[in-house]
């Protein structure tokens, strides 16, 4: 969500995926663990937003979870999903302040790579404008790469979130800094072309450093990394943990 300013200055917002949370949930089909329930602690902790991916395969989170939590919200709803007009129907009738598009295939683990809006630059752009004339802030989860960017501004949406899984997942040093700079670099360019810029995906408590020390980006979102840590932490400290870390170093880096 872009209610604060994105010139840099601004404070870096997180955005707390909870996606895992139903994960669990629906390995056994109980009602528990309460997704709500979860919601209000990400809140409570230093959640700036709250993002849930509503998957084609329905594989954690439900249809009946996004429209119970909705209206019972502090914060803004971000939904992830994909560009399908099944998916369209459920975000107009839904109304969440933000909806950031990723591309899905129903085999994979989690969403692998970003979405091709340069490839389809006709479709997404009838597609968002929709979502755009209902008043939700539309944003492209894409590739660090130049074309994406420019397709995004075409499209007509006004915020990117840039797949950070490549640097997340590189081990070797020298790869692992190039990649950071591809996505410094993407911050750049974007955010000289007026897109307010986003960044997630494998972001954990040590590789979110050097991102959140970078001026330009706006919102994190998070998800794994601090689902695994509230296994054993509880999930108020490690939401508010990710957050002391992001608000550090952002001081820092300023
Ligand atoms: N951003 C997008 C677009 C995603 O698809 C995901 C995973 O659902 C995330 C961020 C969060 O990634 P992670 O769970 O690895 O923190």
């Amino acid at each position: 969500m872009t209610s604060h300013s994105h010139t840099g200055t601004g404070p870096l917002r997180l955005g707390v995926n909870l996606d895992h949370i139903a994960t669990i949930r629906q390995a056994r089909h109980t009602p528990y663990p309460d997704l709500m329930h979860a919601v209000r602690l990400a809140e409570a902790s230093g959640a700036d937003s709250i993002t849930l991916h509503l998957r084609e395969d329905r594989r954690h989170i439900q249809d009946d979870d996004v429209f119970g939590i909705k209206p019972r919200l502090a914060r803004p709803l971000n939904l992830e999903m994909a560009a399908t007009d099944g998916m369209q129907t459920i975000a107009l009738d839904l109304l969440p302040e933000a909806c950031c598009i990723v591309p899905e295939r129903r085999e994979e683990l989690t969403t692998e790579g970003g979405l091709d809006a340069h490839g389809q630059r006709e479709r997404l752009r009838e597609f968002v404008q929709p979502l755009t004339a209902a008043g939700i802030e539309v944003s492209l989860f894409v590739e660090p790469d130049v074309r994406q960017l420019e397709a995004a501004v075409a499209i007509g949406a006004p915020v990117v979130e840039l797949h950070t899984g490549a640097y997340a997942n590189a081990r070797e040093p020298e790869l692992r800094e190039r990649l950071l700079r591809e996505l410094f670099d993407a911050a750049r360019i974007g955010h000289d072309m007026g897109l307010v810029i986003n960044a997630g995906h494998g972001l954990d408590y040590d590789n979110v450093r050097p991102i959140a020390a970078h001026p330009l980006f706006h919102e994190l979102n998070i998800g794994h990394s601090i689902i695994a840590r509230a296994l054993f932490t509880g999930l108020p400290e490690a939401v508010s943990h990710m957050r002391s870390i992001m608000d550090a170093t952002r001081r820092q880096g300023a």
